[in-house]
């Protein structure tokens, strides 16, 4: 089947009476690279328009048609934002706060508005995504399946090794045992030690709740990788646009983590 209208090779690439335009322009204003490596997408049968496999010549509605590459949608429709921010501590994780305390959103322009993917508490810092884009939130926040999040964990006290096995096989929490992490010790003193935890689950104050599960006091908590995102460059309360690729690839990450009643549907 035909993705789309075929059109002459040598038709004016701007949209055509009904907003379509050659394929190859959109992915590369995607970011998928020159006109020219998109076209080579479309010629190797990679590239989708609403389901149907897309042929050089075929035009497309970006506003409105669903483009895939290798079955990953290719962010076309406009206004959609992406902001990786490093939230400060003592900032909420909501649009609004009735104590009136400060919120994530003020830290990032205004408009278009954007609302907090997942959340951290209060007093944790660290890598936190807003966005528009409701499909790539609930593909990130659906609660059986998730991307992976790392946390540094800096503790109270020396850490033995039984208690890094413990948090390594899952802790039983009273809303149940958690999945298997990867956890290893960062620094270890007989005052203050540092482990990193990385969890794919997504519970309320689940690092704090495992830590306390193991005898472990945390007295300051960092998410540092938010799936394949990570920037150790960011300072707290400054935030920086996604790049194209990162999205595509965060996209990725939750597709093939997501469930499939949790994927969208085209
Ligand atoms: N786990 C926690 O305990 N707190 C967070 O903010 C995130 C994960």
């Amino acid at each position: 089947m035909r993705a789309t209208t075929p059109d002459r090779a040598d038709a004016p690439a701007r949209p055509d009476d009904e907003g379509r335009e050659r394929i190859q322009k959109v992915l590369a204003r995607a970011g998928f690279g020159s006109r020219r490596a998109c076209e080579q997408l479309i010629a190797a049968g990679r590239v989708t328009v609403d389901g149907a496999l897309a042929r050089l010549g075929d035009r497309a509605d970006p506003d409105d048609q669903r483009l895939a590459v290798d079955g990953v949608p290719v962010i076309t429709r406009p206004g959609l934002v992406y902001y990786l921010l490093n939230k400060p501590p003592q900032v909420v994780t909501t649009a609004q706060d009735p104590q009136g305390r400060p919120t994530v959103v003020e830290l990032v322009p205004e408009e278009p508005r954007v609302f907090p993917v997942g959340r951290l508490d209060f007093e944790t810092e660290g890598l936190l995504l807003l966005t528009n884009d409701g499909e790539l939130a609930q593909l990130l926040t659906h609660p059986s399946h998730g991307v992976e999040k790392t946390y540094l964990a800096e503790v109270t006290g020396a850490v033995e090794p039984g208690v890094i096995r413990a948090l390594r096989n899952g802790v039983d929490l009273d809303d149940g045992r958690t999945a298997p992490a990867r956890v290893h010790v960062v620094q270890s003193g007989p005052d203050r030690s540092a482990i990193e935890l990385t969890i794919h689950e997504g519970r309320n104050r689940q690092v704090r709740r495992m830590c306390a599960a193991v005898g472990l006091t945390v007295h300051r908590l960092v998410r540092t990788h938010l799936g394949s995102l990570h920037d150790s460059r960011l300072a707290p309360g400054t935030w920086r646009a996604l790049r194209p690729a990162e999205v595509r690839t965060l996209y990725k990450l939750a597709l093939e983590t997501a469930p499939g009643d949790a994927q969208p549907s085209h």
